[in-house]
């Protein structure tokens, strides 16, 4: 597989830029849930600058700002920045990239990137722009999710699309969508990119949704890469994936909704 970094930004960022409403529906609960951790490991508190990369409807800034500290968010949708100004008014968002961040250097206490690492093309280039705009003694955290046979939900989908669908569609190729779940290359990653004391936690979290099809909607409509794969596929093999899903999900239906396991890694590491 040949990576297209380029090309895999601009499916990204179209995604991205069509989904900021169902993304804070399906994905708000639950990528919420490490927000705590988060930034308990870059160590925000009150009086700090704080810098939130990817920061897409803007839960990490809000939390930081609850904590006292003078945030900013960076990311690279209007559509996303939108959508955090209109739900955080008294929070600065701002459009950037996390590859190529419009920001100097030195300027934050900590910064912090929740599940955003893996919707880039170069993610050592946004390590690297983390580590450029702390001071030095500031901390760098961010989170990703466990590997897929830990988060269920990723599990189905990508089992049900394994076994009925076509997995080699034509997308822009991007890097793997779980190489930071390997705790290791977090800690490599963290250190290449000048970091020191690489610290890494786990956090279970559950995600709930609609029983059925609540797991099938929100990846066809409110995800990019996942999205990219089921939308390519022939609706006949679509509704074999979606009936495959819901199958697998019966074990974790209550009544009404479904919960599912989707733990999360967060790496950590100093500016020294
Ligand atoms: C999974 S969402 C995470 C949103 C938020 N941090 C949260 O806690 O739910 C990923 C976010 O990364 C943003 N993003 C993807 N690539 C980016 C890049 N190269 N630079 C800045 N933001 C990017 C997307 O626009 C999206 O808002």
């Amino acid at each position: 597989m040949i990576l297209e970094p380029e090309k895999f930004r601009n499916f990204e960022h179209a995604g991205w830029e069509s989904i900021p409403a169902g993304y804070h529906d399906a994905f708000g609960g639950l990528t919420g849930q490490s927000i705590r951790p988060l930034l308990d490991a870059a160590r925000v508190k009150s009086g700090m600058t704080f810098l939130d990369i990817a920061s897409g409807p803007g839960y990490v800034a809000a939390e930081a700002a609850k904590r006292g500290a003078t945030v900013l968010g960076v990311d690279f949708s209007p559509a996303m920045v939108a959508q955090a100004q209109q739900l955080y008014p008294g929070i600065e968002f701002r459009e950037g990239d996390a590859e190529q961040l419009p920001l100097g250097n030195g300027l934050f206490d900590a910064a912090a990137m929740n599940f955003g690492i893996l919707h880039l093309g170069h993610p050592e280039k946004a390590l690297v722009e983390a580590h450029r705009v702390l001071r030095e003694g500031g901390r760098f955290a961010f989170s990703v999710w466990a590997k897929p046979e830990e988060t269920i939900g990723f599990g189905i989908v990508l089992r049900a699309v394994e076994a009925y669908g076509e997995p080699r569609v034509e997308l822009p190729e991007g890097p793997p969508f779980f190489r930071f779940s390997d705790a290791e290359e977090c800690r490599r990653g963290l250190i290449v990119a000048g970091f020191e004391s690489p610290m890494l936690t786990r956090v279970s979290q559950v995600w709930r949704l609609p029983a059925e099809d609540g797991l099938f909607n929100a990846m066809k409509d409110s995800t990019v890469r996942t999205a990219g794969l089921l939308r390519a596929q022939k609706p006949t093999v679509l509704n074999k994936i979606r009936d495959a899903m819901r199958e697998e999900l019966q074990e974790y239906t209550k009544k009404d909704v479904v919960e599912l396991p989707m733990p999360a890694l967060i790496a950590s590491g100093v500016k020294s």
